[in-house]
């Protein structure tokens, strides 16, 4: 029924081993869907909002949404700011009503990402917000097969303690092979487990964040395609991976491609198979089932979350 922040599920999830789900939201079937999903499985759930949502949906929807979808299911849900990428728009998101921000500095030099991740850490937890930040980047299909790549660009364990340290950070989001999109493996798919599991022994006490962490289902893919999509690849992250790396620290697993698949597919079928539909409830309608069915399953088989 309420906005709350993301201190307990983490503290309770960086021990055990599952992760909570933290899905993209950008309108109201996407946020009904997602609610109704947590209220089924009864599970803890972060909903986050990217610079790219709250300029689509304008802010005071999102959050008038928000709202609606705690009041109408009855969950608790942490609001999330995702992928902030500057003092500003986090401001903006604590003073908005947001539970968590992410400040990601992960572009920037090292000191320069601990210098704006401090300030956002300051002015957040003033305000009783907790923060989110990113050391590393994110692979690119390239890098993570290569590893010099690999070494410049995924997390280092030394500095993640650094960092940490001197930022006061509550949560860190690390490279360590996934990354985002539909397309995110050449061959393979290869995590770094044994960085991750060095990152979790050295900081035993701070939650871990996996961005990029869609599954691109093959099947979703071809259907997509088959109603006259053309998404490029799929090549997502292996669901067992991501469960066992909730196992080592990782407390919080960011899914959004997964989540337009599945609608948009849906979408294409109804559109596809009921050419004289015009009425837009009649696709957004099945779109919506289809992020219910999607974060269900998220939840239930890769999250460990139910009744949580
Ligand atoms: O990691 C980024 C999320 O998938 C949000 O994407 O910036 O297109 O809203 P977006
Ligand atoms: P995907 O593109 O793999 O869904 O990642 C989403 C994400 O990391 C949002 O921050
Ligand atoms: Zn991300």
């Amino acid at each position: 029924m309420a906005l709350i922040t993301t201190t307990e599920m983490f503290a309770k999830a960086l021990n055990s081993d599952y992760a909570i789900g933290a899905f993209n939201v950008n309108n109201m079937e996407i946020i009904q869907g997602i609610a109704e999903a947590a209220q089924a499985e009864n599970a803890p759930i972060i909903l986050q909002v990217s610079a790219g949502a709250r300029k689509y949906a304008k802010p005071a929807y999102l959050r008038k949404l928000v709202e609606a979808a705690l009041e109408d299911s009855g969950i608790d849900a942490a609001l999330h700011l995702d992928h902030g990428e500057d003092f500003e728009i986090c401001k903006s998101c604590v003073d908005d009503g947001f539970t968590s921000v992410m400040y990601d500095g992960s572009k920037h030099p090292f000191e320069e990402n601990i210098k704006i991740t401090k300030q956002v850490v300051e002015y957040a937890h003033d305000h009783g917000v907790v923060v989110e930040a990113e050391l590393g980047r994110l692979a690119g299909v390239e890098d993570a097969v290569n590893v010099n790549a690999r070494e410049a660009t995924f997390t280092d364990p030394d500095e993640a303690v650094e960092f940490v340290e001197r930022t006061g950070v509550d949560s860190l989001a690390i490279a360590i092979g996934t990354s985002h999109g539909a397309y995110k493996f050449k061959g393979t798919p290869y995590l770094d487990f044994e960085r991750l599991k060095k990152i979790h022994a050295l900081l035993p006490n701070t939650p871990l964040v996996l961005h990029g962490a869609s599954s691109v289902p093959q099947d979703f893919v071809e259907l997509c395609n088959k109603y006259g999509g053309n998404v490029p690849g799929a090549q997502g992250v292996p669901e067992e991976m991501l469960s066992e790396a909730a196992k080592h620290g990782v407390c919080k697993i960011n899914v959004d491609t997964d989540l337009r698949l599945a609608m948009t597919v849906e979408i294409r079928r109804v559109l596809t198979e009921t050419p004289d539909v015009f009425d837009p409830r009649k696709y957004l309608g099945p779109g919506r089932e289809a992020i219910k069915k999607m974060v269900q399953h998220k939840i239930r088989d890769v999250m460990k979350t139910s009744g949580k």
